[in-house]
């Protein structure tokens, strides 16, 4: 058995994660590709119990707040992608590991060789075959996002942060990256992701 694809879609508030990935998940679905559409923190039952709880408290420690995520990553690739990579199905996950370095590393200053020591501890194989940074300014995108949560309301220069942050991982490893202007049409974004997931 081939094992499938993971793909992962990361940025800022508001830049359209969810939108593409459906469609994404829609195009592969429709050329007979088995897919499974999921989401960080959670995907998995316990670790959207997780993430019900991380987005209900604030206040934590940098490193703390960064060690709920890998908890939470940490249940929702052995539960769920891992067995559905091992299987041949194509993971398309709004979020993954680039979120942590970009809201915990860049964001709130969590250090990058403890996201390291976490990720190479309890997630060694879990690294995505493919990308997709939708990237548009942070003022323009928390104007969009449709569903508020607590990091929201962390301010203009905390969402900068992990502008910089997510733009710093994409050029640190260009291959895995496809970096688009979220702001160009939705079909012209769409196009271009199924063009590089079919290539993945
Ligand atoms: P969502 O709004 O994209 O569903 O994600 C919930 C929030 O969690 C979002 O504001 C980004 C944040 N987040 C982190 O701070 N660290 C992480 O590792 C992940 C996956 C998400």
């Amino acid at each position: 058995m081939t094992p499938g694809r993971f793909i992962t879609l990361e940025g800022g508030e508001g830049a359209g994660k969810t939108t593409q990935g459906a469609l994404l998940a829609a195009a592969l679905c429709a050329r007979g590709r088995p897919v499974l559409r999921t989401r960080e923190p959670g995907g998995a039952p316990r670790a959207e119990a997780l993430r019900g709880f991380i987005l209900a408290h604030g206040g934590w420690d940098a490193q703390a707040e960064m060690a709920l995520h890998v908890a939470a990553r940490r249940e929702h690739w052995a539960a769920l992608i891992a067995p559905a990579l091992a299987a041949g199905i194509t993971v398309v996950s709004d979020r993954f590991h680039d979120s942590t370095w970009a809201y915990q590393v860049a964001g709130q200053g969590a250090p990058a060789a403890a996201f390291d020591a976490l990720h190479e501890a309890l997630l060694p194989d879990a690294r995505p075959h493919l990308t997709v940074l939708l990237d548009i300014p942070p003022e323009a995108g928390l104007r969009r996002a449709r569903d508020p949560n607590r990091y929201e309301a962390l301010g203009a220069a905390f969402h900068r942060r992990v502008h910089e942050g997510f733009l710093a991982r994409a050029a640190a490893e260009p291959s895995r990256f496809l970096c688009l202007d979220a702001r160009q049409p939705r079909e012209a974004v769409a196009a271009a992701i199924l063009e590089r997931a079919l290539a993945a």
